[in-house]
């Protein structure tokens, strides 16, 4: 059973003690939160975890394998860092860090201390997330042109951080994780209405090779909860609806056919529009977070690198960086380059993490054999 040493229980930390638990091969023995009532709130739910205002407690206790840390963004690096010279594994939550050199460091000291060091990109362990990667890896939706992302909300409102940095950290993790890449360069534009300098509503438009766009909105002052995403390719478009649960995937084998020559009328543009219907594959259901932390254990006890591991990390903190220069620049375009020297250590898929997928993910064939019309 691998012991785990949470450290921030606000709002985020409670779903992590719940489902290492719901892993039953891990066991929350830590609780650690500078707030003493959001411990107290927590505390008499896990009787076996004991709750400490002082992270020094679990560092400092040799029956802990790992820390798991969902304290605000700003925080992370020093409690990950700490935790990494301990000889702990880590699980930090999005975002890995607030700056690319702080991330950078931490992949060197998990790499010096042969630890697991792993950032919670949820989405990267969420079925339906596969399911849209499996479309665009398997040439169903033909050539990518460009996503489209949306995610509002009203609220939460932070101060500490941005919408892009909150928010659209997962609409990046995701785009850089369905593109296998990262993006080449950014140009943004965002405003601060509630707090100065913190940009509550945020529209970024990322490119990557080939020309393909990814597009994002994210906004904490929507009335509408909005999770979409839009995946048009040359032969198929794609949608992606979070908030859709029993249907999250919706496929148009519609597109626009090369013209020949310029149509006379508008009649005859229309008849060059491909119409085959619309698809709903069936798609297995995940917890995400769940598999996610089974997957951080896995790493842990089979030494594999994970699939949200540094690299992972670092490649949102670098697009989100540069999307907050063009911000600042009036959005002006700003290019974003891995650093040489991490781009040699890109965690490879491990036999382990290939496997983890054959398991979890069903082919994109299988998927439209069980579809509805
Ligand atoms: N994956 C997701 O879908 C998701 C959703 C929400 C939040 N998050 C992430 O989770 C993290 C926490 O977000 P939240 O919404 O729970 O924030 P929160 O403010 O509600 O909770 C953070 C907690 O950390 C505590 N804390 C702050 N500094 C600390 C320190 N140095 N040591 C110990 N405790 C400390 C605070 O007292 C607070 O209880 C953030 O990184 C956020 O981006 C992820």
């Amino acid at each position: 059973m691998i012991k785990i040493g949470l450290v921030g229980v606000g709002y985020w930390g409670p779903n992590i003690v719940r489902s290492f638990e719901l892993t039953r091969k891990a066991t929350v023995s830590w609780l650690c939160d500078l707030n003493p009532d959001n411990l107290s709130r927590i505390a008499d739910r896990y009787p076996q975890a004991k709750p400490t205002q002082n992270f020094e407690d679990i560092l400092n206790d040799k029956t802990v394998d790992a820390v798991a840390i969902s304290t605000p963004a700003g925080a992370h690096y020093e409690i990950a860092h700490r935790a990494l010279s301990a000889g702990k594994h880590v699980l930090i939550e999005k975002p890995i860090t607030v700056d690319s050199q702080q991330a950078i460091h931490l992949m060197d000291l998990a790499e010096q201390v042969d630890r697991v060091l792993m950032v919670g990109h949820v989405f990267e362990y969420n079925f339906t997330i596969r399911a849209l990667k499996d479309l665009i890896d398997s040439g169903e939706l033909g050539d990518i042109h460009y996503l489209n992302f949306v995610r509002t909300n009203l609220g939460p409102v932070r101060t500490d951080v941005s919408a892009l940095w909150d928010l659209a950290a997962h609409d990046v993790s995701i785009m850089c994780y369905l593109m296998d890449a990262c993006p080449t360069d950014v140009t943004a534009r965002g405003q601060s209405y509630l707090n100065e300098n913190v940009e509550d509503a945020v529209f970024a438009t990322f490119s990557f090779k080939k020309g393909i766009m990814a597009h994002v909105n994210a906004s904490w002052l929507n009335p509408r909860k909005v999770r979409k995403i839009v995946v048009v390719g040359s032969k198929k478009m794609a949608v992606w609806d979070d908030l859709n649960l029993s249907e999250p995937i919706h496929i148009y084998d519609k597109r626009i056919a090369a013209l020949d020559e310029i149509p006379d009328t508008f009649m005859d543009y229309k008849t060059k529009v491909v119409e085959g219907g619309v698809y709903i594959p069936h798609i297995r259901q995940n917890q995400p977070l769940q598999t996610e932390c089974e997957h951080f254990i896995e790493c842990i006890e089979l030494g594999l690198k994970p699939i949200s591991g540094g690299y992972s990390g670092l490649r949102v903190v670098l697009a989100l960086e540069a999307a907050t220069a063009s911000m600042k620049k009036r959005s002006r375009i700003v290019s974003i380059k891995m650093p040489a020297q991490t781009n040699r250590r890109r965690e490879k898929a491990a036999p382990g993490d290939t496997d983890l997928l054959e398991r979890i993910t069903e082919k994109v064939q299988d998927k439209l054999n069980n579809t509805i019309k």
